[in-house]
């Protein structure tokens, strides 16, 4: 406590020494700051320090345990086109049962199954229809992550499924190949539902993949990767006992649901498509020998080029697409998929086919520049200002109001939003950013050029404290969206807002 008093004091101090920012750029559009805010309504002050217990921060998050690789790791199963019904495909949300202990069923929740959800792939220009169903005992809705489709179909907080309630949704897959998901959305319940199981991946696929040289054989080398931390009481999730206002972290990781992880490797060069599918925690994955590998995607598609790295830092929601060639790597040396702290999450075991013909490593350049001059020099028009901690956390100072809209934009046209992470007495925390019916591109962070894995679509962008990140946002569709900090408690917790495209 006194350390964290020091920190807090030596922050007061560096503050008050700080001018504020002045975020003003010349603009022909007023900028909107969604009624921006009356700073000490939910601000926070030395007097107001009450309801932190519970912040994490950084020395506080316990660390992952490391895989033991007892289990090989379950690939989620592909969702099945219905062959002669009057829609494509059904998603049903569930109660069930998972052995994640010899001794002790832990009670969870899935789409189609006890745990997680069926891999869904969509074709790239595909219009299907899907029934969804809520089998729960409470309210959930459906969302589709990254997908751009209309507000109405998007199952943000007001599409409400009722316990026994059954739906139609109608999505279609225009936007490039991309490796998105879905999850629940109802307010005040999205972190519980997923961190009791709900979440599965959603592809859109393109069929020039054949012509490219990545690997694209589903659960073979083209292998979905969803990391969770779980937090246990017993055996159970017990999510209203154990959950954190700042986002629910835990000690044991599961990748895909399984605990204990191992993935046997047949191919010498494997995709895999990494999805931050935790509450809260934000991961930064290496290789265990230090090999490097290549980033191919960023949230919405490829990058404009792969991207040789030794680590990804993903924060919640975000994903990235790697290829890792274990030609290259020693077959005797143990090698896994490590945290930051050199935790193996996921560990491999060798038995590749040395007969396998090697595909040529993936090789493309897109000599058009991922922001032409015009969109780097387009005036902000829209300011986002997140702020806060635990239950105190608020975009522009306000929390969610689904009867308040924060903003409009017009379909079809590209407005810059500047996304300011304001840092607090604490210092502040990261939060990563997020916004439903668009990618859009990150034009810059504190005025600099992304990074090369960052020249990519995006729908979820991570906000250090103090930061200031401006965005290109386009939404191909109408209807009412949401944008929100995806630490799943934070948004239950009113750090949402809504901007309706028109
Ligand atoms: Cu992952 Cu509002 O969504
Ligand atoms: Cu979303
Ligand atoms: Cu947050």
């Amino acid at each position: 406590m006194k350390r964290k008093l020091f920190i807090f004091i030596g922050l007061l101090l560096l503050l008050a020494g700080c001018k504020s920012p002045s975020t003003n750029q010349p603009s022909s559009k007023p900028v909107e700051h969604g009624n921006m805010h009356s700073e000490d309504s939910m601000g926070m002050d030395h007097e107001n320090m009450e309801g932190m217990q519970g912040h994490m921060d950084h020395d506080d998050i316990p660390p992952l345990q490391a895989s033991k690789g007892i289990k090989e790791l379950t690939i989620p199963p592909l969702l099945e086109k219905k062959q002669d019904a009057d829609y494509d495909y059904e998603v049903v949300a569930q109660e069930g049962i998972t052995e994640f202990f010899e001794d002790g069923a832990t009670k969870t929740y899935g789409y189609n199954g006890d745990l997680l959800g069926p891999t869904m792939r969509l074709k790239k220009g595909e219009t299907v229809k899907v029934k969804v169903r809520n089998e729960l005992k409470e309210p959930t809705t459906f969302h589709w992550h990254g997908l751009e489709v209309p507000g109405s179909e998007d199952g943000g907080p007001s599409k409400v499924i009722q316990p026994g309630e059954t739906k139609m949704v109608t999505l279609k897959a225009d936007q490039p190949a991309a490796t998105l998901w879905y999850h629940p959305h109802p307010h005040e319940l999205t972190a519980k539902q997923v961190f009791k199981g709900l979440a599965g991946m959603l592809y859109v696929t393109d069929t020039d993949e054949d012509a490219t040289a990545l690997p694209h054989t589903y659960g073979v080398d083209d292998i979905p990767l969803i990391f969770q931390d779980r937090l246990f009481d017993g055996e159970q999730l017990n999510y209203d006992g154990l959950m954190n206002n700042d986002g629910t972290i835990g000690d044991i990781s599961i990748v895909n649901g399984t605990m204990n992880p191992k993935l046997t490797i047949t191919q010498p060069i494997m995709r895999f498509r990494i999805l931050n599918g935790a509450n809260a925690r934000n991961y930064t994955f290496r290789l265990s020998n230090a090999g490097t590998f290549t980033q191919i995607a960023s949230d919405g598609g490829l990058l404009s080029e792969p991207i040789e790295t030794e680590e990804i830092t993903l924060s919640p929601s975000e994903r990235a697409e790697i290829l890792i060639d274990f030609s290259k790597m020693d077959p005797h040396e143990p090698i896994a998929i490590t945290d930051e702290a050199g935790n193996a999450l996921l560990p491999f075991e060798w038995k590749i086919d040395e007969s396998t013909e090697k595909l040529d490593a993936a090789a493309w350049t897109d000599n058009t520049p991922f922001l032409s001059e015009e969109e780097k020099s387009l005036p902000v028009s829209k300011e986002i200002e997140l702020f806060g901690m635990m239950d105190k956390v608020t975009i522009n100072g306000k929390k969610f109001d689904p009867n308040r809209i924060d903003f409009r934009q017009e379909k079809g046209v590209s407005e810059v939003w500047e996304i300011y992470n304001k840092p607090d007495m604490m210092g502040g925390m990261i939060h990563p950013f997020h916004i439903h019916g668009t990618q859009f591109k990150i034009i810059s962070r504190d005025g600099k050029e992304p990074e090369p894995h960052e020249r990519g679509w995006k729908d979820s962008v991570l906000i250090e404290p103090d930061e200031r990140v401006k965005l290109l946002v386009t939404f191909p569709e109408e209807g009412i969206y949401m944008y929100h900090c995806h630490i799943l408690e934070h948004e239950d917790n009113g750090m949402m807002g809504q901007v309706e495209v028109y």
